[in-house]
């Protein structure tokens, strides 16, 4: 989603900081830049489609001077990527410079109120009418402050915005509904941003904005108020823990390998979690009626795993469901006997939350999983577990996914023991096992580096993949075709290895790449028939199994063979490592870049 950053400062010119400040949220996805300053009163505006380097350099914007400034990346969503559409937008007399995150819904009953006022717009954005909006009603000899109040009022929809203008050249204006946004402050100044990876290098003490909250910046300090009825909200600042280089690529070519390679101390911290938040959730968790999972992306696959996990190791059903499908599938049967288990790794996925609403609506209990302290997230569910993955800044999810299944995994073992579902010894083994699965992604990290990249040299030129397993599996072919599909952008499927007789066979013809997933355990014996169905279609066939698996070995053209002794339950977290190894190389052999897939956003954050 678009990118945000705001400041004011005492030293240095603020351009500086804004222009690095964006270049931290690059990962959010982008398709224009733009900066706005004040020095002397006046205010210069810079902006244009594309990347931050070229914009910076096309447009001299380091030349831009002042100490008080905000700058934007901007993801489209209305209108096309332009330098029109490019934020900051301004009022007609370009006193107001305002930057925005989000969508407005009711813009074009705002906008047609505009035009017959006799207001121009440059723009296709929803987001223009907001400057136009303010200008309007300091017409009424208010202050901004009262007017941008006014304004936020009337807006429907999601929002985080950031407004400069001449008429207040000390300060900065800022507002969030939905759209995060945070607020830092230190010796030098305060800021403000989408996301704290672009605060951490200026400070580590900071504050995030809630829904209906609008704060005045100033530079000693910000102010936050209530947009209903402009009362005073007093919020201690937090402490982030994240240094500047844990957000950094660390001497890793692409931030998506230096967060493949961190998954066995990610894993180790998730292994962390604090007892007394776990036991609470596996309360909550026991005691619904019905249990949803709810999440996108890959966290949907984490969640998938996750049912299976809790299915097998702590016999409860619970029903995974895409975030953007629970309100059509189960928004009216969704009541106070539900628990709704929701997964985001940022805490802030616009459809996830919009879920969550209506599970609460319906006096439903609402737990979260999520890597982002402070999220929104945290703040709607009854109780939370942070994750502990620390920053992911590529865009397609890596060790996010499997801390995910971890935590889950972790939950289900605390339910098993609660509900007596396992023997003392099964529980221990199971127990013990878990502890390994950071060795073990270690341990084939290592070990399969060379493999996979002569693998990836080998299919570099397919142009479809399919991908297959069963049962728990299935949640990782899931997964393994998405870091393929989003980085290597080659159409490929995955299904249920038994469900590929039912349509996927169809396309099986001599050369078609099949990759299938084969741990040890209740499934392998089955996935053998499925590999027979492919290998006799003509299929390649591609298999990743357990360390000396010779019926595998001996039906497949290609394996990567995976550490002994991983169960079953457990094996999306191991297994999913070299995939996600194998899908960066493919991308990085191709030329592109893992850590910007085009038309994606890390977070979305909009409808
Ligand atoms: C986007 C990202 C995915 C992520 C999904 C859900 O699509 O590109 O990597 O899995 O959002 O995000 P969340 O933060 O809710 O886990």
């Amino acid at each position: 989603m678009c990118g945000i950053f705001g400041c004011i400062i005492r030293e240095g010119e603020a351009v500086k900081l804004i222009t690095d400040g964006l270049k931290r949220l690059e990962y959010r996805g982008y398709d224009s830049t733009g900066v706005a300053t004040i020095q002397n009163g006046q205010m210069s505006i810079r902006k244009d489609k594309g990347r931050i380097e070229e914009v910076v350099s096309n447009l001299r914007i380091l030349d831009m001077e002042g100490q008080i400034g905000l700058g934007h990346t901007r993801w489209a969503t209305h209108g096309a990527p332009s330098m029109e559409n490019a934020h900051p937008h301004t009022d007609s007399n370009e006193s107001i410079a305002l930057i925005h995150n989000g969508v407005i819904e009711n813009y074009l009953e705002l906008k047609d109120e505009l035009l017959e006022k006799g207001h121009i717009f440059k723009s296709r954005t929803d987001t223009e009418v907001i400057p136009h909006l303010i200008e309007e009603e300091m017409k009424n000899d208010i202050g901004l402050q009262e007017a941008m109040l006014r304004v936020l009022r009337r807006l429907r929809g999601s929002y985080a915005l950031v407004v400069l203008s001449t008429h207040e050249p000390d300060r900065i204006f800022v507002a969030r509904n939905e759209s995060p946004l945070v607020l830092g402050i230190s010796d030098n100044g305060t800021f403000c941003a989408s996301d704290v990876p672009a605060l951490l290098p200026y400070t580590n003490q900071v504050t995030y904005l809630r829904n209906g909250e609008m704060a005045v910046m100033e530079i000693d300090g910000y102010q936050i108020l209530k947009i209903s009825d402009e009362t005073r909200v007093g919020r201690e600042t937090q402490e982030i823990t994240w240094s500047p280089e844990m957000a950094e690529k660390q001497g890793y070519k692409h931030y998506m390998l230096k967060e493949i390679y961190e998954q066995p101390n990610s894993l180790k911290d998730g292994l962390r979690l604090q007892e007394r938040y776990l036991d609470l959730l596996t309360q909550f968790l026991d005691r619904g009626k019905e249990v949803f999972l709810v999440a996108a992306g890959t966290s949907f696959h984490s969640c998938l795993a996750g049912s299976y996990i809790l299915s097998k190791i702590a016999r409860i059903t619970s029903i995974p469901v895409v975030s953007s499908e629970f309100m059509e599938r189960y928004g009216s049967t969704v009541g106070i006997d539900s628990v709704v288990l929701t997964v985001s790794q940022s805490g802030e996925t616009y459809d996830t939350l919009k879920a969550i609403d209506q599970a609460r609506m319906r006096a439903a209990t609402v737990l979260g999983i999520t890597n982002t302290v402070g999220s929104t997230l945290t703040r709607v569910s009854r109780a939370y577990l942070i994750q502990q993955s620390g920053p992911e800044i590529g865009v397609a999810a890596t060790k996010t996914f499997t801390s995910q299944v971890l935590v889950l995994a972790q939950m289900a073992l605390r339910l098993a023991k609660s509900r007596g579902k396992l023997s003392q010894d099964e529980l221990d083994e199971l127990d013990e096992k878990l502890q390994k699965v950071p060795d073990w992604v270690e341990e084939s990290l290592e070990k399969l580096a060379d493999p996979i990249e002569k693998l990836a040299e080998s299919i570099m030129d397919e142009e479809l993949f399919v991908f297959l397993g069963r049962g728990i599996s299935s949640a990782t072919a899931l997964e393994a075709r998405l870091k393929v599909l989003e980085i290597t952008y080659v159409p490929s499927l995955a299904y249920p290895a038994g469900e590929s007789k039912h349509g996927p066979i169809s396309i099986i013809e001599d050369g078609v790449t099949c990759v299938f997933v084969c741990p040890q355990g209740e499934t392998r014996p089955h996935i053998v028939g499925s590999i027979m169905e492919m290998k006799s279609r003509g299929a390649r066939i591609i298999s990743i199994c357990e360390e000396g698996d010779s019926d595998i070995i001996r039906l497949s053209d290609q394996v990567i063979e995976m550490p002994k002794g991983i169960p079953e339950v457990l094996s999306p977290i191991v297994y999913i490592a070299p995939m996600q190894l194998l899908a960066y190389k493919l991308a990085v052999m191709k030329g592109l870049d893992p850590d910007m897939p085009r038309n994606l956003a890390k977070s979305v954050t909009v409808p």
